[in-house]
């Protein structure tokens, strides 16, 4: 078996740079360890920047985005029993949409299937072989047989437990991480929306965000310890959270439906440098990892791809190699940019226990300060559009 360039993993990351590559008239097989429903049903977060939005229309991969997703203009902080607006699109002339990145995935799969691309699923043993040479080759086990394909590239779009970062060896790479002592108990449910742009919460009792993905279903979180279990949260518990929480002292509150789906994510920042060794590239979560304040995960993983989609087509059409020498450096940038910016936002809005009430008080001090001074709301909103020099 051979291809121009081997990708593993069908998550956005792959599958996505599968179908630039395509668009561009370059072939590549995705190679996938789950299987199909297992991917298109993997609930994470559900905001798209201006700019991963823009990427997935031009690539033609955006119709069902379009009816379905929502163009949002703000969002609002709530903080000290009020609520106030950051105004997107006023200050930075761009706006976000919500819509869930399983969607995006159902698309992407649905168009790599549509144009015949090879995408291989329940795929297991894989393992990357000669990648600091010039023929570099993965083997992996698929429908009882072993293979071995053959290309001139190979690109981990494993996410953060895939098999791809280890084959850079440990001593031409560093990893910088920070773990949060706090996790996300997100929901969804069968309600109409408490708000019409995304609540993100910061209270004494910890963070919570109201956020959609429907007129008739929306997705909710607060802040929990990352070891307890779901089982733990009684409905009534939950909605008791979240008004407390959230609920505004000008009346404003959450709206309770029917609870669907309940579960707990860690938070974590981790960044593994170099994301490159020979002919082999990390994308996404393979490299790197946001805390999810802010969503800047799937957003990440596609302006990767657009780096790498831009240098390996400088490649094939100009057997130019500068651009894919300097990806890692390039991609890195606005790695480094979204893992300070989540940071920041998780910082501002979390309980921390380890904080006293003064750096409490700062807290309030820099969400007054955020959402007053129109510098502030303009860096807040540049970093949440993605409209972030970098
Ligand atoms: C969602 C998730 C996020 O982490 C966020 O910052 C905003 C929205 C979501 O799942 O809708």
């Amino acid at each position: 078996m051979r291809t121009q360039v081997g990708i593993v993993g069908a998550g956005p990351a792959g599958l996505l740079l599968s179908h630039l590559l395509h668009l561009r008239g370059i072939d590549s097989v995705v190679l996938e360890a789950r299987g199909r429903a297992q991917i298109e049903s993997t609930i994470r977060a559900g905001v798209l920047e201006q700019g991963t939005a823009d990427l997935l229309t031009e690539a033609g991969v955006g119709a069902r985005m379009k009816t379905e997703g929502a163009v949002h203009h703000g969002i609002e902080l709530a903080f000290e029993g009020k609520r106030r607006r950051i105004d997107l699109t006023e200050l930075t002339g761009h706006s976000i949409t919500v819509y869930a990145q399983h969607e995006v995935l159902k698309d992407l799969v649905a168009a790599r299937i549509a144009a015949n691309g090879a995408l291989l699923f329940d795929v297991s043993d894989t393992s990357l072989h000669d990648v600091d040479t010039g023929t570099p080759s993965i083997r992996f086990q698929h429908a009882g047989e072993s293979h071995e394909l053959q290309c001139d590239y190979v690109i981990g779009c494993d996410g953060s437990q895939g098999v791809s970062r280890a084959a850079i060896p440990q001593a031409l790479r560093r990893d910088y991480e920070r773990v949060f002592p706090f996790g996300w108990f997100g929901i969804l449910v069968e309600a109409p929306p408490s708000s019409h742009e995304l609540i993100y919460a910061r209270h004494e009792r910890g963070f919570a965000l109201i956020s959609t993905r429907s007129p008739n279903v929306q997705r909710m979180y607060f802040q929990c310890d990352p070891h307890d279990t779901v089982e733990h949260w009684s409905d009534d518990r939950i909605w008791a959270e979240l008004h407390a929480r959230v609920d505004s002292s000008e009346g404003e509150h959450v709206v309770e439906g029917r609870i669907f789906q309940k579960n707990i994510v860690g938070m974590r920042s981790f960044v593994s440098t170099t994301m490159q060794y020979g002919r082999l590239f990390l994308a996404g979560d393979a490299a790197h990892i946001v805390p999810p304040t802010g969503a800047k995960g799937l957003n990440l993983a596609v302006a990767d791809v657009r780096v790498l989609t831009r240098a390996l087509e400088a490649f094939y059409r100009e057997g130019r190699t500068d651009l894919l020498e300097g990806y890692s450096a390039t991609a890195l940038k606005r790695v480094w940019r979204a893992e300070h910016f989540s940071y920041w936002m998780t910082r501002m809005l979390h309980r921390l226990d380890d904080a006293s009430p003064f750096e409490q008080q700062l807290q309030i001090a820099e969400l007054e300060h955020v959402t007053t001074s129109r510098a502030a709301s303009t860096a807040l909103a540049e970093n949440y559009v993605g409209a972030v020099a970098v």
